[in-house]
């Protein structure tokens, strides 16, 4: 290995909150490999936030939230782009930084909120509401994008909504996320019946428990919850927003409706704040391994290619939200 590598062990001081000691050797020889190929391959490696501790801390170049992620995938300089989240994120990249070779370690790694819809469903919807914006949110395929006017995140999906300067809007395929949109808006917004099979499942009824288990504690919900749950948290918004919360407000115990890796990530970054952790596994994200995004770099796999008769229209939707 080269001398200027930092070795894995040496990387352990910063997980040490949240990766037990019995486990961090096994990850050992995986994160070291990972180091070596991406300097070998000219390689970087972007995690979203709920990738698990030991990738997010120990062998991503950048991380973020998918806003953050979009707008730092198109500036990458190196060669190759491991992806460290889901499919759609890797196919973000790809449209942005079209020259280089973007690697998705798990090509199962899905989302059900972008399995909620398709291209034809998007061509029916604009038949049925002949001029109304149609904004599609990240979370969905490049054939869906291909068929949509912008795109949205949820960290930037109000000014998404009131740029575009008309009363009413289609927004998909998220209904929770348009539904929690158009509380803080004028904007009518016509939504779809896509949820997050993480973030649908909080209720209420959790935030009222863990408020009498856990006095004082604030609540922060992703915007992708049911209303209910948003109306009764202290803050919503992106896990990007949600991590900045806790670095801006220092709230003494805190907890995030959203997927569990994310607590971890934050925690390790403030040590001060307690973190509850009643929080729902994403199976797609949890699919993104150190052994498979190893595998990914030594076999150069697997390569995200998008049909060059889409691309132009899907990239115009992403570029229209990165501009605003
Ligand atoms: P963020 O854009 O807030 O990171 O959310 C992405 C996501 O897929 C949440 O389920």
């Amino acid at each position: 290995m080269s001398a200027m590598l930092p070795s894995g062990a040496s990387l352990y001081d910063r997980v040490q909150r949240v990766i037990p000691p019995i486990e961090w050797p096994t990850f050992l020889d995986d994160i070291d490999a990972i180091l070596e190929l991406k300097q070998q391959r000219n390689a970087v490696v972007l995690a979203h936030n709920y990738q698990t501790p030991e990738i997010f801390h120990c062998v991503a170049d950048i991380v973020g939230d998918s806003l953050a992620l979009a707008r730092k995938a198109m500036a990458v300089e190196a060669d190759v782009i491991v992806l460290a989240g889901v499919h759609f994120m890797a196919e973000t990249a790809k449209l942005l930084n079209p020259e280089k070779t973007v690697l998705i370690p798990d090509l199962k790694a899905g989302c059900s909120l972008a399995d909620s819809i398709t291209a034809a469903d998007v061509r029916l919807l604009r038949q049925r509401y002949p001029g109304v914006p149609i904004i599609t949110y990240v979370n969905t395929s490049v054939e869906v994008k291909a068929e949509s006017d912008i795109c949205c995140t949820s960290g930037n999906a109000k000014v998404v909504v009131e740029s575009l300067g008309v009363s009413q809007v289609i927004m998909l395929p998220d209904e929770y996320l348009a539904q929690n949109i158009a509380a803080q808006t004028d904007v009518e917004i016509i939504a779809w019946k896509g949820h997050c099979e993480v973030h649908e499942r909080f209720t209420p009824a959790d935030i009222r428990q863990l408020r009498e288990d856990h006095p004082g504690v604030t609540v922060l919900a992703h915007p992708e919850c049911p209303p209910e749950v948003v109306a009764e948290a202290d803050f919503s918004g992106s896990t990007a927003a949600m991590s900045d919360y806790v670095g801006s407000q220092k709230p003494p115990r805190v907890v995030l409706m959203t997927e569990c890796s994310m607590s971890d990530n934050v925690a390790v970054e403030h040590p001060d704040v307690e973190f509850i952790r009643p929080c729902n596994l994403c199976p797609h994200t949890k699919r993104i391994t150190l052994a498979n995004i190893r595998s990914a770099l030594e076999q150069n796999r697997h390569e995200v290619r998008i049909e060059p008769e889409i691309v132009g229209r899907a990239r115009l939707a992403v570029e229209r939200m990165l501009a605003l």
